[in-house]
């Protein structure tokens, strides 16, 4: 899973995200499954969005843009750029942000691959709710860890979260969500994430690494890219 060229399962990850599910997502996801599923509010995934934020972010997999809409960004003018396998993703982000006076730049790629932008390098860079879309094990997952670690500057912080699939103390309502997007509809991959998994992989590419568990999510900051 290091090469560029994407898989199907990868595709399957981002290809959910289409515009007629995309409208649905602030209420499905933010307000309903974040609080009610995941035990993890929206709202405390912001204030993450708000401590991390640099004026020169790229942010992958953006979804609705919701995050980005809402945050409290360091300078006036932040310079933003959208990274995702889904272009639908970034159109309905970029169409949020005008509002704010923000032109994001976008790059169509997959978190598993190198990342080919020339706007780097980026004081912030987001995943946020991603890893739990992506497939592998935590060590062919961790390859997106070493991509990302190129393109932070070396002041720079990688922030996101993710939902644990192993381990993690899932109600019934996320144990059922968790089943159904494992299982028939192949769009969460991650039965086997588990929190040491994640801390090792984060750590083979970053110096520094913080990590809460809010709910059944891993909130995360890595600091110290290592230039492999
Ligand atoms: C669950 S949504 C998260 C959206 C938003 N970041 C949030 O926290 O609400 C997952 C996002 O990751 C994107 N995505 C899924 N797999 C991806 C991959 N392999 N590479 C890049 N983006 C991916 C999806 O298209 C979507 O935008």
């Amino acid at each position: 899973m290091s090469g560029s060229e994407v898989t199907q399962a990868e595709k399957d990850g981002a290809a959910l995200y289409n515009r007629a599910a995309l409208a649905l997502y602030d209420t499905g996801v933010l307000r309903l499954s974040n609080t009610l599923a995941w035990r993890c509010p929206a709202e405390r995934l912001l204030e993450h969005y708000d401590a991390n934020l640099s004026g020169r972010h790229l942010d992958i997999g953006p979804g609705t843009g919701w995050y980005l809409q809402h945050a409290t960004y360091p300078t006036q003018s932040p310079e933003i750029t959208l990274m995702d396998l889904n272009p639908a993703t970034m159109k309905v982000t970029t169409n949020r942000l005008a509002g704010r006076g923000i032109t994001p730049a976008t790059h169509t790629g997959s978190i598993l691959a190198p990342i080919n932008t020339d706007r780097g390098p980026f004081d912030s860079v987001a995943a946020n709710f991603v890893m739990h879309c992506v497939p592998g094990t935590w060590q062919e997952k961790g390859v997106a860890f070493a991509h990302i670690a190129k393109v932070v500057s070396d002041d720079g912080v990688f922030f996101g979260s993710t939902i644990l699939g192993k381990g993690a103390d899932h109600n019934p309502l996320g144990k059922a969500l968790c089943a159904l997007y494992n299982g028939p509809l192949k769009i969460f991959h991650n039965r086997d994430d588990d929190l040491a998994g994640l801390d090792a992989a984060l750590d083979a590419a970053f110096e520094h690494v913080d990590m809460t568990v809010v709910g059944t999510v891993a909130v995360f900051a890595a600091r110290g890219p290592r230039r492999q």
